[in-house]
Order: structure tokens, then sequence, then C-alpha cells
């Protein structure tokens, strides 16, 4: 078990550099599958869920090879449809795989995902798209079993804009005759990344970032490697605004776009912090004593967004007065809150509603990571904490955020990981 040993008490100060975003290069490596070529993508997020599905991508007999951020992928030699079930159970996001290996070999196995840390997470939108595509789906034991029948171009309504289900159509429908329209589709900026790097690679999308994404079928000619270089991770920046917020700093977030993460820079605005972008670079200064803001929910983007309620209570739960915090997204996202309160945060959980009455400290404690944006979270409440925090589990956080530890100790933080 790795952990993190955290020192409290921490001011943070420097420069912090923005990596590549998690969910904008998942999508793209899957997509690479599409057609077989090479492909040389830059800025890729050196972290676990990455190198699974290179390794997912490997056992197909693509070929990657990833150092420094780039990844040169081969898929030419792509020999087959079986996405291996153990690895899937390993990274519930290789579910975007289904409509690229689908769209390349006409046929598709792949496990079922299931629940996870979050939430039961289903696929049913994903499997409604492809159906209404010409695929024909079955499940026998846990494994759905996808063949293409009668693909055509048409028009999908999502009841909701999920984000992996917006993708998985996009990627099956790009070679498809006829257009396919994706309406109440989720606009998030990594659907809009991941149509940028379709459109570079040939084919036809438009729409992205707005609810309603057009794309005409092409039957890809030019085979030539694709270069591309994927946007910087609005969590990322999100999650050290975060930190720096409900502790005395002055930090400069590099690399990022602030368009990109408008929603959780207002809101830390509205507590307190000072928040300016100056050249590309988003400056945040805060004396460390946020106001809680009365009720904040969860929503696809352009809203607030759930990747980002966990670091948000970690900050409030120093905050003066309660903060409200309703979860729309995901049913069960609240299992940091009794970590939180072995730290000494005062978080009543209804439901989906969390109600944070603002405390003067939190005190060291030993917690445990249960999930990626939790574990951030906690790390976060440490970093502020009196005394030291041991956060265990941290393969979690290792699996969604790159050089974690590097970047902190840049910033003044006094922070070590230990293996037992
Ligand atoms: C993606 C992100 C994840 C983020 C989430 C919401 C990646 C790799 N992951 O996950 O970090 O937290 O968006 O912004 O990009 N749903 C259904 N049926 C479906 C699909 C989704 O009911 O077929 C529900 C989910 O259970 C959840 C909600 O819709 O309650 C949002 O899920 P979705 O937008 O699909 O999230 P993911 O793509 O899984």
């Amino acid at each position: 078990m790795e952990s993190f040993i955290i020192e409290g008490r921490n001011n943070l100060e420097g420069i912090v550099e923005i990596g590549g975003s998690k969910n904008a290069a998942l999508p793209i490596i899957a997509s690479t599958v599409l057609c077989g070529r090479e492909y040389i993508i830059e800025n890729i997020p050196d972290i676990e869920d990455v190198r699974m599905m290179f390794e997912i991508l490997d056992n197909m007999g693509c070929e990657t090879q990833f150092e420094n951020n780039i990844a040169i992928i081969d898929t030419r030699g792509l020999n087959s449809h079986v996405v291996s079930e153990k690895l899937v159970k390993k990274i519930r996001s290789s579910i975007i795989l289904m409509g690229a290996v689908l769209h390349r070999t006409n046929s598709v196995e792949i496990a079922y995902p299931g629940g996870c840390e979050i939430g039961l997470r289903p696929i049913d939108l994903h499997l409604k798209g492809l159906k209404k595509l010409g695929v024909e789906i079955v499940e026998k034991k846990g494994i759905l079993y996808g063949s293409v029948k009668n693909p055509l171009g048409c028009e999908i309504q999502l009841d909701y804009p999920s984000v992996g289900a917006t993708e998985n159509v996009m990627l099956f429908a790009v070679g498809l005759k006829g257009k396919t329209y994706i309406y109440n589709a989720a606009k998030e900026p990594e659907i809009f990344d991941l149509q940028n790097f379709l459109n570079t690679c040939g084919y036809k999308i438009s729409g992205a970032g707005t609810s309603i994404i057009e794309i005409e079928g092409t039957e890809l000619q030019n085979k030539d490697t694709v270069e591309y270089k994927i946007i910087s991770d609005r969590i990322e920046a999100g999650t050290f605004l975060s930190a720096a917020a409900s502790m005395k700093s002055k930090i400069y977030i590099r690399n990022i776009e602030k368009a990109h993460f408008n929603s959780i820079t207002s809101l830390f605005e509205e507590a307190g912090c000072e928040i300016r972008e100056s050249h590309g670079t988003v400056v945040v200064s805060s004396e460390g004593k946020l106001k809680a803001i009365e009720k904040v929910t969860t929503q696809p983007y352009p809203g607030f967004p759930t990747d980002m309620q966990a670091q948000f209570m970690a900050s409030m739960s120093t905050a003066i007065g309660t903060t409200i915090l309703d979860e729309t997204v995901f049913e069960s996202r609240y299992k940091h809150v009794p970590e939180l309160q072995k730290m000494g945060a005062d978080i009543t959980t209804i439901g989906r509603v969390a109600v944070i009455e603002g405390v003067e400290k939190l005190h060291g404690a030993e917690v445990n990571a249960k999930d990626l944006r939790g574990g951030a979270a906690l790390v976060i409440a440490a970093m502020k904490a009196e005394g030291i925090t041991k956060v265990n589990d941290i393969y979690h956080i290792n699996r969604g955020y790159d050089n974690f530890m590097n970047k902190l100790q840049n910033l003044g933080v006094i922070i070590t990981s230990i293996e037992e």
C-alpha cells in the first residue's frame, strides 16, 4: 500500500504547470483504432488510466510507445475485436472502445463495466445509440457481443448529455454512410477536443461544444501519420486552485485555458479568492479564509463539474458559514465525507445533498482515498490541517494526476510518499 504523508499548515506559493487532460486523452487514444495508421500525440498525462488504455491496445495487436508525455501509437496491426475483460474491469472508461472497435472490425466483445466507487454508472445510453446506428448487441454472462448489421447514420436523442455515450456514438458514426445527429450531446471541452482530433484525422464532425453534433460519415483515403496535441486538464487546474484557495497562497497556474474552468474559478471568486488571468496564466491569491456559498449544484458542462465536488468540499470545510452541495450527476459520490470527518470536518449528507458547516481548523488523521477526486480532496484537507495526515491507497490519486506529489512539493507543500 502506498500512502502520502503530509505535514499541515502549508502556504502555497509558486508556479504549477498543468498537464494534458485525462478525459480528453482516453477517448482520443481509443479513437486511434478507428483506422489503422500511425499517430503521434503530445501532452498525454502519465497516469495509470492512460497506461492501462495502452495495455488494452497492445493486447489487441497495436503498438504503443509512451515517453515524456508523448505517445506513438501504431494501430495498423490491430488483430482482435476482443477487449480484455480483466483490463476493462480496471479501467471503466475503456467502454469508449466499443464504438471505435465496431467501426474498425464490424464486431466487438467487451465486458460490461459495471458500477464503480462513485455510482452505478449504467451504459444504457451508449447501447441505445449504437443500436439505433445499426449495431446488434447481446449480453451473455456480463460480456457484451456487438456486431454491425444495418449501419446507417441517423438522429440520436440522448436522454441525458452523457460524456461517454456522446463519445461512443461519435466514434462509431464517423465512418457510417449518411449523416448522424446527436441531440442533447455532452458539451464538455473534451468532446470538442475529440472532434478536433477526429477532424485532424480526416473525418467530418461539427457542433461539438453545443448540444447538437453533426457527423458526416467518411471513408478515409489518406492514411498519413496523424500528429496532435491534447488540451490541458481543467480538473487538475481546478484541484490546484481549490488547494490554494483555502490556504494563504499565491500560485500561478500555467498552461490552462481559463474558459474551460470558468464555472470553477467563478465559485472561488464568490468565496473570496482573487483570480486573474495574465498572458495565459491563471493567478490565484487567497488569504486562506473563504466565505461559504449557500448552494452549489454539480451539473454537466458548462455547469460546476462533479469531478470538482470533493475538492471544493475540502476547501469549504474551513470556510466561514454553511455551504450546501447538491451532487446531481452521480448518486454515490460522497465516499470522502467520512474521511474528512476524521479530520474534524463538520459535514452531513442526506442522499445527494451535503451540508458543510465550516470549522475553524482541521486536524491531521489517518484517512483512506476511496476514489480519484475524493483522494485529491483528502490531500487538500491535509495541507491545511494542524499536524500530520497519512492518506492511504493513493493509487486512486495516481490514476488521474500526473506527478501530483512533485507539483505540490514545488508549491512548498511538505509531502512525501511511503510504501508499506
Ligand atoms: C465522464 C468522465 C468523468 C466525469 C463524468 C461526468 C471520462 C473518462 N470520465 O464519465 O470523469 O465525472 O464524465 O462529467 O471522461 N449515465 C446513464 N447511462 C449511460 C451513461 C451515463 O445513466 O448510458 C449516467 C451516469 O450513471 C451518471 C451520468 O449519466 O450518473 C453522467 O455520466 P457520463 O456523463 O456518461 O460520465 P462518464 O462518461 O462515465
